[in-house]
């Protein structure tokens, strides 16, 4: 799609199917214009067939439509969620689940076959839905050590799966009703099962709080306690409600943070000169003796170029989450209709010649003394997205990657397995939720 820029210049039209008008926005400058100019205009969300079971989207803030509802639910996020107070009172749940991670890596280091390696992103996707979970709910629910890992996880990473399939019922909407895919059954079926957890959990909270128990507030506890001005919000969450929105928290979450980390790992064996670089850096800083912290990561510069320019390259949502319009709407010089998918190219804009330079290599050093950066202001690099839908976890999100890297870094040497050297690493890449690396990346962590 890139090349078409070329060929169609920064906006394309595409027509697929019988109804789907879809704008694909591939430059920075127009997506300046969308975001600065029009972002109301293009605030709803386009919802696919397979996110419609168990009236998902009634309760999500990725997919409610742009409005008070969407403002209610974005409110509790960034009022009592995602700020910094909030965040910093939270480092010890993040600490306990690197632990974890760092400990599960070093056992299947151990029992691994000799020059073979391991799925690193396993363990980083273990690491970030168990962060997840503390904060929302006060649980652990990822264990690797678990033949049958726990239910839930399993019904979200199908989730996960059947969200991420293109789907030809929404190409063809007249063939919904065959579902052809299956995607809307199997969705119903995890659906269900991990809502039917939820409300278990729900129901345990309830009693406890009743009785009295006092454990400590996350998430659950702010969305119980969270009141609406009962106008044009609701006065409380309805159960339904509160438990599409922490499905969401997991689903907007895990994978995304997890395969960053894949991408920036996998750049960093690839250019050998920039892994001895940042690993100089987290030693001069954090030294030998002491484990790396969050708070180490404001005294990295090097290493949040690292995870930047990685996230240029590799964005984990290549097309961010796909908008609609709100309303018929001029831009640009074209007439767009109401009801049109809007999609982002934040990968192409990446990768784009007129914004960077030498745009193909990994080049950290870019971002040495430059104030660019991916929250939303400079619209080279929006691997967050940007306006009023920009990631509203981007605070944690930004977080985790940099601590979950760090401390892998600090942690251990990485190798590549017999047979694979840094040119030859496969960089494919597959389409799901997230643009992941299509060969999961293998790995031998030495302890450093
Ligand atoms: C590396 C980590 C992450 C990346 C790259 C990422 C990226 C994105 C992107 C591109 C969007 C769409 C923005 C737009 O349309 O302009 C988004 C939306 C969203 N993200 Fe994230 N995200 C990450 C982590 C998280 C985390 C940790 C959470 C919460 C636990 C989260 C929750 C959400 C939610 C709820 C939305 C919907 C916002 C709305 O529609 O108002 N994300 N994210």
């Amino acid at each position: 799609m890139a090349s078409l820029k070329q060929k169609y210049g920064p906006v394309l039209w595409l027509k697929l199917g019988t109804s789907s008008n879809i704008m694909v926005v591939q430059t920075a400058q127009a997506a300046a214009e969308l975001f600065k100019n029009h972002d109301t205009s293009f605030a709803n969300r386009a919802i696919g067939d397979a996110n419609l079971p168990h009236n998902y989207p009634q309760g999500s803030p990725a997919l409610a439509p742009y409005g008070p509802f969407w403002r209610f639910l974005r409110r509790i996020c960034t009022v009592e969620m995602f700020v910094h107070k909030k965040i910093t009172e939270t480092v010890p749940v993040r600490r306990t689940c690197v632990d974890n991670m760092l400990k599960w890596i070093e056992k299947a280091a151990n029992s691994a076959e000799k020059g073979g390696g391991i799925e690193v992103t396993r363990y980083v996707f273990l690491a970030s839905f168990n962060m997840l979970g503390n904060l929302i709910l006060s649980k652990d629910l990822a264990d690797p050590e678990s033949e049958e890992a726990s239910e839930f996880f399993n019904a979200m990473k199908g989730i996960m799966e059947w969200s991420g399939i293109p789907n030809v019922s929404d190409i063809f909407p007249f063939l919904r009703k065959f579902d052809l895919q299956n995607l809307r059954k199997k969705m119903t079926r995890d659906m269900g099962k991990a809502m039917e957890i939820v409300s278990i959990f729900l129901k345990e909270r309830k009693e406890e709080r009743k009785k009295g128990e006092d454990k400590g507030k996350d998430f659950l506890d702010v969305l119980l306690e969270f009141e609406g001005n009962g106008k044009d919000e609701p006065d409380k969450l309805s159960e339904h409600q509160m438990k599409v929105f922490i499905l969401e928290m997991f689903l907007a979450g895990s994978e995304t943070t997890s395969s960053s980390v894949e991408w920036a790992l996998t750049e960093l064996l690839r250019h050998p000169e920039a892994m001895d670089k940042v690993k100089r850096e987290i030693s001069e800083v954090v030294g030998p003796n002491r484990k790396f912290e969050e708070s180490d990561i404001d005294n990295l510069p090097y290493m949040q170029a690292v995870i930047k320019e990685s996230l240029r390259l590799h964005p984990p949502l290549p097309f961010l989450i796909p908008r609609e319009t709100v309303q018929d709407t001029k831009f640009m010089g074209y007439d767009i209709p109401k009801g049109t998918r809007v999609l982002v190219n934040t990968w192409a804009i990446g990768r784009d010649p007129e914004c960077w330079e030498d745009p193909m290599s990994f080049k950290p050093e870019r971002f040495l003394g430059s104030k660019l950066d991916v929250k939303g202001q400079h619209y080279e690099l929006i691997p967050f997205g940007a306006g009023r839908r920009i990631c509203v976890g981007l605070p944690l999100g930004h977080r985790m990657m940099h601590f979950a890297l760090g401390s892998l870094l600090h942690e251990f040497e990485w190798e590549l397995p017999d047979c694979v050297s840094p040119k030859s690493i496969n960089m494919d890449e597959s389409m799901g939720t997230t643009a992941r690396k299509a060969l999961s990346l293998k790995v031998i962590p030495k302890r450093a």
